[in-house]
């Protein structure tokens, strides 16, 4: 039974790691966006233009809930899951939470091509871009920084993880 969550910023690559290790380790890869965006009917930014961010975060911590079912998989989270509601207590008791961790300008970088689809960075010029990271990243590491692994940069190649997901 292997139930693994990656944790981190937008941008982070948690999707595009998260379907890699999924594949290598024969189990369900879920991303928790795709997953409300069903459970819903709605995209992510509909969910917050018509009902407000409380909403949707109360959507991720009943998405949470339902994932105690679960048995094996790679869990993707949306970049503020943990950092509401308890959710990162939640996540830490349902399986092994790993961050992605990264700096405000790779984020900045990766973000500026995919920035419209995600409602709290919408519109935003690449020095606002990098502004808002910094500030917001900060006060989300409280949360990131309780995940039982933490990976830098160069730690995040599907070969490490692979590796260490096995001797955790
Ligand atoms: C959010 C991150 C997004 C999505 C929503 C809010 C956040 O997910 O859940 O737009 O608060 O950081 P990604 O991390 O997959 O972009």
């Amino acid at each position: 039974m292997q139930k693994i969550i990656l944790i981190g910023y937008m941008g982070s690559g948690k999707t595009t790691l998260g379907k890699k290790l999924a594949l290598e380790l024969k189990i369900p890869f879920i991303d928790s966006d795709a997953e409300i965006e069903k459970i819903s009917g709605k995209s992510i930014a509909e969910i917050f233009a018509q009902d407000g961010e409380e909403a949707f975060r109360k959507l991720e911590t009943e998405f949470i809930a339902g994932m105690q079912a679960e048995s094996s998989f790679v869990l993707s989270t949306g970049g503020g899951m943990p950092c509401f509601n308890n959710n990162i207590d939640h996540l830490n008791h349902l399986g092994l939470t790993i961050y992605l961790k990264n700096s405000s300008e790779n984020l900045a970088d990766r973000l500026i091509e995919a920035k419209n689809e995600r409602p709290l960075i919408h519109g935003k010029s690449k020095e606002e871009l990098i502004e808002f990271i910094e500030i917001n990243i900060q006060r989300r590491e409280e949360y990131y920084n309780q995940a039982k692994l933490i990976l830098q940069p160069d730690q995040q190649g599907i070969v490490n993880v692979y590796k260490l997901v096995h001797s955790f």
